[in-house]
């Protein structure tokens, strides 16, 4: 069976949109076959031939922000055989006995796909199981607290019936599973442990309204080098900075896959330059303005220390490709038709501590925020290549007394000449059972990104210039 499953990141939504996007338009084709609020399984049309596909796994998830490890699938059992053989309430004792044991028969025959020897080897191996929901009973009740010991002794011993010479599991804090609340084992966790070693491995369960698939982890993202780029830049301002995973995901949907060294890509509100810095690690040739000097300055001396610990050369026209250019003025500094991108979070107007009211945010977005984007989209459409996406970020303002307002950004894009270019592509993706998972028609034309009462939330949105 050649399929991988795709451990998505928090916002699962986003992940499974920018991953069906990638596996859609990139040279990675594929499509997303199954999918929960945790994993996607994904069948590709031919990566798999590939002998050396485990490099094209890691270079997929190096481009992805929202993938936290990639697993290849040995083997599936439906959804019925994992509820009979764990049920919430053991009634018929024998039929438990039988599918468990039915269980251990197929993990058994995966086994000697996962390690490469197991005779004489001293293994270790940890389980991650992902629910379809986290918050789902079954998970916190059976799949924790009976499921995980389960494969953790009974894998453990089919090893050792193998001619293992020693077999290890990686224990989770007790605590946590007598809780009922575990996370699966984290990238760095992965990493720490060597889990890709031939002698080692993460063995993950994936769940989904259809079954349980069975796989061993071959990448994981590297979550210390967005980290460093977060966290260690000699300039941050994290009251306004997006996330290092949401930058590359913006990135991901102006849909340049191939040559990005070739590729012209423009933040016209560059800040302290995180969408450039990973633009930068993405390959693409980067260009930044702001209206703010200060803040120009800053994303130089943040693109110089990157490229230094990259030890990449620093481009001789750097200076140039990092300007104090107001957003109103932004095509007389550039070549018509010169870039091949935008990908942007604009001012999204002043950190509010608290809900601003109805009127205040609705002062705001007529005020400021429309003139700003509509000089964002009159200017973008002079300086993109026809065809060129422009990927953007706009606010919903929570207000105390009127609930969320925004502006009507599509109207604006589309009276300079730009297309919505909707993130889902509805006809790739089956059909879900629970509603949580379903994607609604509304949704899909831009994402969400926001924590739970922010008082500003991101929406974000790609537009195309016709
Ligand atoms: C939300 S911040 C961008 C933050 C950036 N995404 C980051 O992660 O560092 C918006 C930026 O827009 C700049 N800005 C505001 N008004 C502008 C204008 N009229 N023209 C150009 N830049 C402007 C501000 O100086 C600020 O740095």
């Amino acid at each position: 069976m050649d399929k991988f499953i795709f451990v998505l990141g928090s916002n699962f939504k986003l992940s499974l949109a920018e991953l069906d996007n990638v596996l859609h338009f990139s040279r990675f084709k594929g499509k997303i076959v199954d999918y929960s609020a945790n994993i996607a399984v994904v069948e590709f049309e031919d990566l798999h031939k590939n002998k050396h596909y485990i490099n094209d796994l890691m270079e997929l998830q190096y481009i992805l922000g929202g993938c936290q490890k990639i697993a290849k699938i040995f083997d599936f059992v439906h959804i019925n055989t994992l509820m009979e053989a764990f049920p919430s309430h053991i009634e018929k004792y024998k039929v438990v006995e039988i599918t468990r044991s039915k269980i251990l028969t197929i993990i058994n025959n995966s086994l000697p796909k996962m390690f490469k020897r197991i005779k004489n080897e001293s293994l270790f191996f940890a389980v991650s199981i992902y629910p379809n929901f986290y918050d789902d009973e079954f998970y916190k009740d059976v799949l924790v607290k009976h499921f995980l010991p389960f494969l953790n002794k009974e894998i453990m011993n089919l090893l050792k019936e193998m001619g293992a010479s020693k077999s290890l599991y990686y224990k989770y804090p007790e605590e946590n599973i007598q809780k009922g609340n575990l996370n699966p084992i984290f990238p760095h966790v992965l990493i720490k442990y060597g889990l890709f070693n031939e002698d080692r491995a993460e063995i993950v369960f994936g769940i989904t309204e259809e079954g349980m698939y069975i796989g061993r982890t071959y990448t994981c993202d590297d979550p210390s080098y967005k980290k460093k780029i977060d966290e260690e830049r000699p300039f941050k301002e994290f009251k306004s900075s997006i996330s290092p995973k949401l930058a590359l995901i913006m990135l991901n949907f102006l849909n340049l896959f191939e040559e990005r060294e070739s590729k012209k890509i423009l933040d016209p509100f560059v800040g302290t330059g995180t969408i450039l810095l990973l633009a930068t690690i993405e390959d693409f040739q980067v260009y930044g303005t702001d209206n703010d000097a200060q803040k120009v300055q800053q994303t130089f001396r943040n693109l110089n220390w990157l490229l230094n610990d990259l030890e990449e050369d620093i481009p001789y026209q750097l200076n140039n490709q990092i300007k104090q250019v107001d957003i109103k003025n932004l095509s007389e500094h550039f070549e018509k038709n010169y870039f091949d991108g935008i990908c942007t979070e604009p001012d999204l107007g002043p950190f509010f501590k608290t809900n601003p009211n109805y009127k205040e945010a609705m002062d705001l977005i007529q005020n400021k925020l429309i003139p700003l984007y509509s000089h964002t989209f009159r200017e973008a459409e002079i300086i993109l290549k026809p065809n060129s996406r422009i990927a953007i970020i706009s606010p919903i303002i929570s207000t105390s007394d009127g609930g969320d307002v925004s502006m009507d950004i599509e109207k604006i894009a589309i009276n300079n000449n730009f297309k919505v270019v909707p993130m889902m592509d509805l006809e790739r993706i089956i059909n879900k059972s629970n509603q949580r998972l379903q994607f609604q028609k509304s949704q899909v034309r831009a994402f969400l990104d926001a924590k739970k009462g922010q008082v500003i939330k991101r929406k974000i949105f790609i537009f195309e210039k016709k």
